[in-house]
């Protein structure tokens, strides 16, 4: 669903060709807004977060940002170890840029105009040199948590996997000790309409999952799951 479709319709009788008006038509919003549907009914947050494409101009500030980052403090973790590290930079600031040459062409067509970059690294071992096996598991549920916290204040992100490890190393000065998970892209939802075409379209698809029995399993592999409801 496209918010604002309506209200280009409006605008295009009231003042486009043939209207005997020479006024612009104004700046109409285009948010996408893409609503999960479920066959269950979970939670409205987790059917309306979703990784945008597309950000406004509006910065994000700190108390809004770590707002995010306490929310990802408070995922639960194996031993309560908090693997997770979070450095942040909002557009603007040298270290942005920075960040964003670290991502991959492709991402960075988009996430340059996000008000903030966030890259997650984990701790993967303990101060007793123990490997944390469940330290990307664990910095994954901070990551979830981080955005289900942004979708309740109206912002969007997107996690990007796709980025040089070995230069974001260096950019950002990270000890050896931290491995780098994914940078997020943190922002206000904007208009799609300034997005390149393909990603456009990318913008606007729906969002789809796979079905439950695709990967719920009953009693044992490979065991059909037959629930005793069956959902919507
Ligand atoms: C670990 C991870 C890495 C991802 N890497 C990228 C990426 O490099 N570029 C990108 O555009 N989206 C990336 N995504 C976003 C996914 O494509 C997106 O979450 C998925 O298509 C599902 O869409 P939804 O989050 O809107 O439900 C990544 C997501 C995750 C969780």
């Amino acid at each position: 669903m496209v918010k604002g479709e309506s209200a280009r319709s409006v605008a295009a009788t009231r003042g486009g060709p043939g209207s005997g008006k020479n006024v612009p038509p104004p700046q109409l919003p285009t948010t996408v807004t893409k609503e999960a549907p479920t066959t269950y009914p979970v939670h409205p947050l987790l059917r309306q977060r979703w990784s945008t494409l597309a950000f406004d101009d509006r910065p994000v500030s700190d108390a809004v940002l770590f707002t995010l980052l306490e929310a990802a403090a408070w995922a639960c973790s194996s031993e309560n170890e908090q693997p997770w590290r979070y450095v942040y930079a909002h557009r603007g600031e040298a270290a942005f840029d920075a960040m964003v040459h670290c991502l991959s062409a492709g991402n960075q067509v988009w996430a340059q105009r996000a008000a903030a970059l966030v890259l997650c690294v984990a701790q993967t071992h303990s101060a007793n040199g123990r490997l944390n096996r469940f330290a990307l598991h664990d910095a994954g549920a901070a990551n979830t948590t981080l955005l289900l916290q942004a979708t309740e204040l109206g912002l969007s992100g997107r996690q990007m996997g796709g980025f040089n490890h070995e230069q974001t190393r260096r950019a950002l000065a990270l000890p050896p000790q931290l491995e780098c998970v994914v940078f997020t892209a943190l922002g206000y939802p904007g208009n799609a309409d300034g997005l390149p075409e393909s990603l456009r379209d990318q913008e606007r698809a729906a969002r789809s999952r796979k079905p439950l029995h695709e990967f719920v399993f009953h009693q044992k592999w490979p065991s059909p799951a037959t629930p005793d409801h069956p959902g919507q």
